[in-house]
């Protein structure tokens, strides 16, 4: 089993630049399904979570290739075979192929993703959209069978302004015939991101990044090449460790626009952040002061930033509470932070945290994929040695992460049934 060791106590300083954005990169590779030709992606993240996506659109029967960052996928070979249950609970965004099948194949068959550390990611206002655009939905033994003759445009409003639903919708009535109306939809940039890829292949996507999104069906889409936006969530968690650490960080080639909500709550925090055309730079001296957090959707202050930032308010001068208000059970990095000496009471989706001068080193375990970034994050500031068990969640989302904060002046190295690997 792989672990992060981390010496705590050193300044992060100079630049680091940020990897290609994991949850753009997911939706569009799923988008190439609709693809009657070969597309071509730049800045490919190298993540677990690519690498099983990959897997699976391999598996339906793409042809992909990975040249350094650069991937190139051809689906024209593509069936509607049955995407199973081993597959699903690899990677849950691989329920984004749903929408895409089905605007290709008019049928698909695909296990639920169930339920996982953060909460239990129903995919009912995926469904309910799907039975709006003329698809006949069945759910049998864990699977979800879905039908259409072809997809119909429809005026669709989302209950929520899910992240997945907005994307599986927007992909399914892309090819097809009529007008689609999504409303109370997702405007996360990687929803903007995707209409763009879309947009490269043909298809008539407009609306991304505000509350409706208008599709208007084509019959065909064709090759393209793109290049994915920045990882905002890689950014800002590069932000969070350079004010933990109080040093000096630039973080590059990103969007700063992107981080907004981060860049707001640090500055509250004490924290100087500039930011230039493609770069933040963080600048900390001195202990953070405490500040109140809630969880929304884009432009609010992200969920897969929460962990992290629960961090800073742990050895911040006084006391801070964050809402959780998009997963109902986001709190399991908690405990683990307790282990480091935070002190933090839990009351349903609230979390109060009083600061404490500093954490100690602990042993810890990575529970998902954010509270991983936390916990390394902790373990940077810890005093003595942090050490982190699973990092394989961490691997999902973060590319070169020891790598990245080596060259910032960390110490901290990966080992593998104790040899440094
Ligand atoms: C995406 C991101 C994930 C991020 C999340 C919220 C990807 C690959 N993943 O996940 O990193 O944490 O957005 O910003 O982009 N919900 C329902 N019914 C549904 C769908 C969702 O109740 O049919 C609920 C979920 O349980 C959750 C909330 O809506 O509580 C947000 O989920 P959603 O926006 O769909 O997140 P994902 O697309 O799964």
């Amino acid at each position: 089993m792989e672990k992060l060791v981390v010496v705590g106590g050193t300044k992060l300083e100079g630049e680091v630049t940020v990897s290609g954005s994991k949850n753009s990169i997911l939706p569009i590779m799923a988008a190439t399904l609709l693809c009657d030709g070969e597309a071509v992606i730049h800045r490919v993240p190298r993540l677990k979570d690519v690498l099983v996506m990959q897997q699976l659109l391999e598996f339906l029967g793409a042809k992909t290739k990975m040249e350094d960052k650069t991937m190139i996928i051809d689906a024209r070979g593509v069936k509607p075979e049955k995407v199973t249950e081993i597959l699903m609970r690899k990677l849950r965004a691989s329920n984004l192929v749903i929408g895409p099948l089905l605007a290709r194949f008019g049928e698909v068959q695909a296990a639920y993703p169930g339920g996982c550390a953060i909460g239990s990611r129903p995919m009912d206002l995926h469904v309910r959209g799907f039975q709006k655009l003329g698809v006949q939905v069945k759910e049998k033994y864990g699977y979800i069978e879905a039908k259409a003759k072809k997809i119909v445009g429809a005026d669709i409003h989302l209950d929520f302004p899910s992240v997945g639903a907005t994307e599986n919708l927007m992909m399914a009535a892309a090819l097809g015939s009529g007008t689609t109306i999504l409303r109370n939809v997702a405007r996360e940039p990687e929803i903007l991101d995707l209409q763009n890829f879309l947009n490269l292949m043909g298809a008539k996507v407009s609306g991304a990044g505000l509350d409706v999104i208008k599709i208007t069906g084509v019959s065909k889409l064709h090759s393209a090449e793109h290049e994915v936006i920045p990882d905002r969530i890689e950014t800002g968690t590069h932000m969070v460790a350079a004010a933990l650490s109080r040093g000096r960080v630039t973080v590059a080639k990103t969007i700063p626009e992107h981080v907004e909500p981060v860049m707001a709550k640090l500055r509250e925090a004490g924290v100087t952040v500039n930011q230039g055309n493609d770069y933040v730079e963080v600048i900390a001296k001195e202990r953070p002061r405490p500040i109140d957090v809630k969880t929304m959707p884009y432009p609010g202050f992200p969920t897969d930033m929460q962990p992290q930032i629960m961090v800073l308010m742990s050895i911040a001068r006084g006391t801070s509470i964050v809402s959780e208000s998009i997963f109902e059970n986001r709190f399991k990095h908690v405990d683990e932070l307790r282990r480091l000496g935070a002190r933090i009471k839990i009351e349903g989706k609230i979390a109060v945290i009083n600061g404490v001068p500093k954490l100690n080193g602990a042993l810890v375990e990575a529970t998902d994929l954010r509270a991983g970034a936390a916990l390394l994050l902790a373990g940077l500031v810890a005093e003595d040695i942090t050490v982190i068990e699973n990092v394989h969640h961490l691997d999902r989302g973060y590319e070169s992460i020891e790598q990245k904060y080596t060259q910032l002046g960390a110490r901290v190295v990966r080992v593998n049934n104790g040899v440094r690997s």
